[in-house]
């Protein structure tokens, strides 16, 4: 006989020392995530105070207990909304569990040896799956591809944690998703070309968010402002060591060609 579910996960708990850990069920798989603190750190905040960059947008200052509400709450809403997410089986103020919802986009995409028509197909999945949350006028607030899962042809999405000051418009919080997930693909390790422009106009076509094309060129001309100002180290702080990729992301970027009958409206990147 199986002990009752709220025992198990309880005990799950006390038995795990890491933050998150999946677990089984009556052979069903589940996530157990610890309630921890959100914020950013006074470095970062400097940064963005000084380069305004919608990518390092800083996260809201939450405790623990403020972030395993604002992650449930969030949940809740995007299944209301028809939004792919697990479902939350259990939560108290330590702790909450999920059942599993695959796995993540990050570890399809990532094999060295991952073929040309796998990646496409989970990018494109996943884009689709962006603008869906978009479109229902919402942001998933850490939209890279670890941070998206796939079950059932199913795109689901986790780790909706961080919130943003009241002041940080939807359009610039869905910028900063589609941002992170595009960053996302530059670490990418398989040997495949990765058709930025292609993702980029599913994107837009998606979402109608056109001016959104200028504004990624308008990142990338202060990105290599920043690139030659500081040799590089800044960007590798928030980017790793892998710059190279990085590069033919902006260099698509900057190549991007705009529809020169849309108006775009003439917002600050
Ligand atoms: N419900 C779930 N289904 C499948 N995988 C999950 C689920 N929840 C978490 N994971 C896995 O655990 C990882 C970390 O969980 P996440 O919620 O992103 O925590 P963190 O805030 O630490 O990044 C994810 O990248 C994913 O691989
Ligand atoms: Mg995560």
């Amino acid at each position: 006989m199986h002990e009752n579910f709220n025992d198990f996960v309880l005990n799950e708990y006390t038995k795990s020392s890491s933050e998150i850990t999946s677990f089984f069920y009556n052979e069903k798989k589940y996530w157990l995530k610890k309630a921890r603190p959100t914020k950013s750190s006074i470095s970062h905040k400097i940064y963005y105070k000084l380069f305004n960059l919608e990518l390092i947008t800083p996260v809201q200052e939450k405790s623990a207990i403020q972030a395993l509400e604002f992650e449930c709450t969030k949940l809740e809403e995007f299944k209301k909304l028809n939004i792919p997410v697990p479902n939350v089986v259990f939560k108290n103020n330590n702790f909450f569990v999920l059942e599993d919802s695959g796995k993540n986009i990050n570890s399809f995409i990532r094999k060295k040896d991952a073929a040309q028509e796998k990646i496409d197909f989970y990018i494109i999945k996943s884009i689709d799956a962006i603008s869906l949350i978009h479109n229902k006028k919402q942001y998933h607030g850490g939209a890279q591809a670890r941070n998206l899962t796939f079950k059932d042809d199913k795109i689901y999405s986790i780790d909706l944690e961080d919130s943003f000051d009241d002041s940080i418009d939807l359009k610039t919080l869905q910028f900063r998703d589609f941002l992170l997930f595009l960053l996302s693909l530059t670490k990418i390790r398989a040997k495949v070309e990765i058709n930025y422009e292609l993702f980029i106009n599913r994107y837009i076509e998606n979402t109608k968010n056109y001016d959104f094309k200028k504004r990624l060129q308008k990142l990338a001309n202060k990105i290599s402002i920043l690139i030659a100002l500081s040799k590089i180290n800044f960007i590798k702080k928030f980017l790793g060591k892998d710059v190279k990729k990085f590069f033919i992301l902006f260099d698509s970027l900057y190549n991007l060609k705009i529809d020169k009958n849309i108006n775009f409206e003439d917002k600050n990147v």
